[in-house]
């Protein structure tokens, strides 16, 4: 709901359990009253005002009409340069003499009941809400040089979200440069909060980061063009005593796919300010009179409930109003992708094995990765060209067909803003490339990236890829982004424009993914950089799944996709079993580990599934139809985090249904401990008086690793790495120790699941549960009807 305090100009706005107040000052600014627990409304919200009301030595004062005001300790809604407040601003101009001093003050607002569009970028659907109106505008004007800022303010009740977004028009006769424009500045009067956010690098995206604020100006950012993987567009503010499960936190993302920054700044008067946008760094847009420049969404949230609260908010904003209506809720089938089974080593009678093995598996849909067009058989030719590779007997079109002929849907790679030196398209455009002419460029991948703020690429590329799509009838498509910028410059922009490339080429992509998501609205889209280099809520409008990853070795994976979890729900998030050992630690985990950290995710498989063992087979066979017994729960079920694998040799997760009457928990063990200790799980959201059976997923254990001690678990005799013992492993299904506690709710959440014992070294029963290094579970937890 939004409150309006008409005559004292308090604005209210209110989710389920949220209250974001703000309010006009005397001065014009506007400021913040509030951001937090849920307030009910009241007439007026002065006594929320709280201001130094002494005069503070050593500032500026505002002006002689308000004495000893100063700008630096307001919770300023908007921060500008010029006028006494001295933290980091959110806006810069320089005006046409040369003068860069702003000041916006309060003009009017409005009331919408639809949420505002913000053109040419993409943001978060109108949301549902059931009472009154859903966007607040607030109209900002500079007196002096004739600037409007539009801040528009949207609530998304049931997911306890709000977001903000804002335009700057110029209603001048002169030019106005934007040096810095970032979408929202939020002021907190305290400091006591920790800074939580996601840092890392190739095959090592997501990391959880956690750490005190110190005075002065933290700042996470991208320069590389995309979000990027060193730090997603993602900050989160805790309380110290908040964990998972309690304690204050505020969550805010930024839906952006570019150069990024966001801040965290606290003042000498202990005031934390965060901010999000578009880098300020390498970037200028020139303002003509009468133009608009539109900022990028930032979601917020605040959550008295600890960290899984603030995720969950976040799924379900991503889930119900910032992915596709066709994907909200929608399946995600279960892939294989030929990658890491091939590389670029295939031809149709290979990747056609593959396809035939995934059917009989039960495989969903086969996706032909990179190297199918041009001369493309390794990293240095070929992207910008879109004809079929001669390793292809027939073409993709041909391919596709007989790929959808044994009843698997038909999904392909493309890289489509790259371009290859060595490609029949640099030929023709060497212009189309960014790079200068006086210098050589360096190259990323072996490639060059292509000017998508040039309207002439953007065609080139939505004429390529609807005919492709349209020949081959693809169902799924998985675009990817391999390099960074580097040798910035556009033959196509002006000088004046040149700084403004990076967020022009944001533009022209989302331009090419709006058009072809509406011609083409039954393909479903995977974005992909190198893993996760551009996972971020801006993609995710038009693609609602990313490859989270390049490392799909489990271990690894578990950290990655639990730092992921922050912000994106799993349906969002790709996970693939991959081969043994890992390409990318060369780790071997057992095929059943795989299984159970993919699991959670959008299941595929990416390792050469001919060469699997029967063993394997039937493994996987067993893995994809407890998948699809367990789908909606598995990527749409209510998320939490329990035990983090950045602090812990465990790692517990789970997704639970509406009711909570279902769940499936992961536990996963890093390495086996000697003489390990009794376990048990408390989980609180289960209800209390309900009954529950608590049962292990039936997986097997290859009885390789038992190595000598096998004979401690087969009933017949047989030699260690022996003939028997080899044909064996390949073919027994040796299960793991069976698992069935049952025990209410309340027990659960109090006392915790009582696990079965480890194996310490000392005895293999039936009672005692082999992990070992890298181990895991699924655990399938339901409600018992009490007399059942
Ligand atoms: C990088 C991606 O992340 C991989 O999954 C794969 O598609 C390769 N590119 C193909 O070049």
């Amino acid at each position: 709901m939004i409150l309006v305090n008409q005559d004292a100009l308090e604005f209210h706005l209110q989710t389920n359990d949220s209250s974001y107040i703000i309010k006009v000052a005397e001065t014009g600014h506007l400021i913040n009253l509030h951001y937090g627990n849920k307030l009910k409304h009241r007439e007026h919200f002065s006594t929320l005002d709280h201001r130094f009301n002494v005069k503070l030595g050593s500032t500026t004062n505002y002006a002689p009409e308000h004495g000893n005001l100063t700008l630096e300790t307001l919770k300023l809604e908007t921060a500008c340069y010029g006028k006494g407040d001295y933290r980091d601003p959110q806006f810069q101009f320089e005006y046409a003499d040369g003068s860069r001093t702003s000041d916006f003050i309060y003009k009017s607002y409005k009331l919408n009941s639809k949420k505002i569009k913000i053109d040419g970028l993409p943001s978060c659907h109108s949301p549902d809400n059931k009472n009154g109106p859903t966007s607040l505008t607030i109209i900002l004007h500079e007196p002096v040089k004739n600037l409007e800022l539009h801040i528009h303010y949207s609530i998304f009740e049931s997911a306890n979200i709000i977001s903000r977004s804002a335009e700057v028009i110029n209603t001048s006769s002169d030019i106005v440069n934007i040096e810095k424009a970032l979408s929202a500045c939020i002021d907190f009067s305290h400091s006591d909060f920790e800074l939580i956010h996601l840092e890392g690098k190739w095959t090592k995206e997501a990391q959880l980061t956690r750490h005190a604020l110190n005075k002065g100006n933290f700042q996470i950012d991208s320069k590389k063009g995309v979000s990027g993987a060193n730090h997603n567009p993602f900050l989160c503010l805790a309380m110290p005593d908040c964990d998972e499960f309690k304690g204050e936190c505020y969550g805010f993302g930024l839906v952006y796919s570019g150069n990024h920054q966001c801040s965290v700044e606290v003042s000498p008067y202990d005031y934390t300010r965060v901010m999000l946008g578009i880098n300020s760094f390498d970037f200028r847009w020139v303002l003509s009179p009468k133009e608009t420049f539109s900022l990028p969404e930032v979601v917020m949230t605040f959550s008295s409930g600890g960290l899984n609260s603030m995720s969950r908010n976040f799924h379900t904003l991503v889930n119900r109003h910032l992915v596709q209506a066709q994907w909200q809720g929608a399946p995600r089938p279960i892939q294989v992708n030929n990658w890491e089974a091939t590389y670029f080593d295939f031809d149709a009678k290979k990747l056609l094995s593959i396809a035939k093995k995934a059917q009989e598996l039960g495989i969903e849909m086969f996706v032909l990765d990179d190297g199918w067009f041009g001369k493309r058989d390794d990293e240095t030719t070929s992207l910008g060209d879109y004809f079929d590779n001669k390793k292809l007997r027939g073409g993709v079109e041909k391919l596709s067909k007989r790929i959808k002929d044994l009843g698997l849907k038909f999904g392909i790679w493309v890289e489509p803003e790259m371009v290859s030196i060595d490609s029949q398209l640099y030929k023709k455009h060497p212009d189309w490339a960014i790079q200068h002419s006086d210098r050589s460029p360096s190259l990323g991948r072996e490639q060059l990236l292509l000017d998508m703020s040039n309207p002439e690429v953007i065609d080139y590329l939505y004429e390529q890829l609807s005919n492709l799509f349209t020949r081959t009838n693809t169902d799924y498509v998985k675009w990817d982004h391999n390099r960074n910028f580097s040798d910035i410059y556009s033959a196509f922009l002006d000088k004046s424009q040149q700084a403004s490339f990076s967020h022009r080429y944001v533009l022209g992509l989302y331009l090419l993914l709006e058009k072809l998501t509406n011609a083409f609205p039954n393909i479903l889209f995977e974005s992909c950089s190198s893993g996760g280099n551009r996972f971020d809520l801006g993609m995710l409008a038009y693609m609602p799944q990313t490859w989270t990853s390049d490392n799909t070795d489990a271990l690894e994976r578990m950290s990655i996709q639990y730092g992921t979890s922050l912000l994106y729900p799993l349906s969002t998030m790709s996970a693939h079993v991959s081969g043994r050992p890992s390409h990318q630690v060369l780790r071997n985990t057992s095929i059943e580990t795989r299984f159970n950290v993919a699991a959670f995710g959008n299941l595929g498989f990416q390792l050469d599934i001919t060469q699997l063992t029967p063993f394997e087979s039937k493994a996987v066979k067993q893995q994809i139809a407890f998948y699809k017994q367990h789908r909606s729960l598995l990527q749409y079920g209510e998320f939490y985090r329990l035990k983090s694998p950045f602090e812990n040799n465990q790692m517990l997760w789970m997704v639970i249904n509406d009711d909570n009457s279902e769940a499936l928990l992961g536990y996963y063990q890093k390495q086996q401990q000697s003489n390990s200790n009794l376990e048990s799980i408390r989980l609180p959201m289960l209800n209390a008086n309900d009954y529950y059976q608590v049962l292990n997923r039936p997986q097997y254990v290859n009885i390789r690793q038992f190595g000598d001690l096998v004979n401690e678990q087969l009933p017949v005799s047989i030699k260690d790495r022996g003939v028997l013992h080899g044909l064996l492993a390949n073919h027994y299904m040796h299960e793991v120790t069976k698992e069935n506690y049952e025990l209410y709710g309340d027990q659960i959440s109090a006392f915790g699941i009582p696990l079965k014992s480890q194996f310490v070294g000392t005895e293999m029963t039936d009672e005692v549960r082999f992990i070992g290094d890298c181990g895991s579970r699924i655990y399938q937890i339901r409600k018992l009807e009490i007399n059942q």
